[in-house]
């Protein structure tokens, strides 16, 4: 498909709704994408045509839909180009997917041992982390950023230690756009044999990763990022730690078989998808993934990337305004604040005029902390946003600059 942004915005029927009277413009993409007909579509035909649990009846429809689950695996593994299929583990998103990788490393680590994340994460790839401290012994170490919200990466290789186990690290942050050098922070962690865990929930929608060319050990993302419903996401693996890690929750389907004396757990990656899955949500997902696919990551880079200079440019005229993430490699979104005004009431005035922005901390408190701010708005674009858009944002910004200083 070539990139006809007209017949692209056609798919998403959101888009043409009014909010407060006006036209939606929505650039909260960061928080979650809007979603094709064609996802909508395969949501509605597996409801409406076979509907059944996976993995366990021979019956028509549960084979039906245990194909569909399978293949849209299937079609996940080949986009994030993983090893085998079975490596790509279906959970309910980005936060359930650490949380599983941090329960199984409750029996690996021991006192002492330290685990590395940036100081740019999302709290979803901090708390996990700091509980797996408080039940091991571990010590969690910061990879401190810069003024313009860039890690310092000579800091990171002085953090590095024959004690450090393990790295999180997201590849682009939700709150500054910032996209990470993920490809040699894997490569640092791995000459100390630590393993690695790259945050994948906001790269997703931008970038293709390349799993087995990035060498990494695990790799967690969610589907409603990139045009795929919510509730539902995948944690990639290496099959070496699929063996070395333990299930996370127990129950029907993880197992392979049972007895009251003992259980013995079914292979990856059953062993780590305990009861009925989101089956809907994974074939959905399969959806979006083909979605995208037809688009483009080139086509989609390249027009995010006008996107943001465009903003960028854009607010930078407008007087007092200061954008919070201004490294050399980002990605489509502007948080930024204006001198003197709160990001809540921007917020909340540019909604009046049908702009969906996010306001807040973002789940990233630290960063606030680091700019002793209490939040940023943040526009977050995605491609099937237009330059009128933008100037609609910028001429919200300006009326709200007007009305509240
Ligand atoms: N993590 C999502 C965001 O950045 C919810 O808005």
């Amino acid at each position: 498909m070539s990139f006809n942004l007209q017949k692209i915005r056609n798919d998403f029927p959101i888009l043409s709704r009014k909010v407060n009277g006006y036209p939606l413009v929505y650039l909260d993409n960061a928080a979650t994408s809007q979603k094709p007909q064609q996802v909508i579509d395969a949501i509605v035909d597996y409801y409406s045509r076979y509907n059944a649990n996976i993995h366990r009846g021979v019956h028509t429809l549960s084979q039906e839909a245990t194909d569909a689950y399978e293949a849209a695996r299937k079609k996940i593994q080949t986009h994030f180009n993983a090893k085998e299929a079975y490596e790509i583990i279906f959970t309910a998103g980005t936060t359930h997917g650490i949380n599983l990788v941090a329960n199984g490393f409750s029996e690996i680590l021991k006192k002492g041992d330290e685990i590395i994340v940036s100081a740019m994460e999302h709290h979803s790839n901090i708390v996990p982390w700091q509980m797996l401290c408080e039940k091991t012994g571990a010590i969690l170490k910061v990879i401190p950023m810069n003024e313009e919200g860039v890690l310092v990466f000579s800091e990171y290789e002085k953090l590095l230690s024959q004690k450090t186990k393990l790295v999180f690290v997201n590849h682009i942050s939700n709150a500054l756009g910032t996209i990470n050098p993920i490809e040699i922070i894997i490569e640092k962690a791995h000459e100390y044999g630590a393993s690695v865990l790259i945050d994948g929930a906001q790269s997703c929608s931008h970038i293709k990763p390349d799993l087995q060319k990035l060498n990494v050990d695990f790799y967690v993302t969610s589907a409603h990022k990139m045009c795929g419903p919510t509730g539902v996401g995948i944690l990639y693996m290496k099959e070496e730690w699929g063996n070395k890690l333990a299930p996370y929750q127990g129950g029907g389907e993880m197992i392979a078989e049972v007895t009251f004396e003992k259980t013995t757990y079914a292979g990856l990656p059953h062993k780590f998808e305990a009861g009925t899955p989101n089956i809907c949500g994974g074939i959905a997902f399969g959806a979006a993934i083909d979605y995208l696919n037809r688009i483009g990551f080139e086509a989609i880079e390249a027009h995010e990337t006008e996107l943001l200079k465009y903003a960028t440019e854009k607010l930078l005229e407008i007087e007092g305004l200061k954008i919070y993430g201004t490294g050399p490699d980002k990605t489509s979104v502007v948080s930024f604040n204006i001198e003197g005004i709160h990001p809540y009431d921007i917020g909340t005035i540019v909604d009046k005029l049908g702009i969906a922005v996010r306001t807040g901390h973002h789940c990233a408190q630290p960063i606030m902390d680091f700019y002793k701010i209490p939040g940023t708005v943040r526009a977050s674009f995605a491609f099937y946003n237009t330059l009128e858009e933008v100037d609609a944002l910028v001429n919200a910004v300006k009326k709200a600059k007007m009305m509240l200083s």
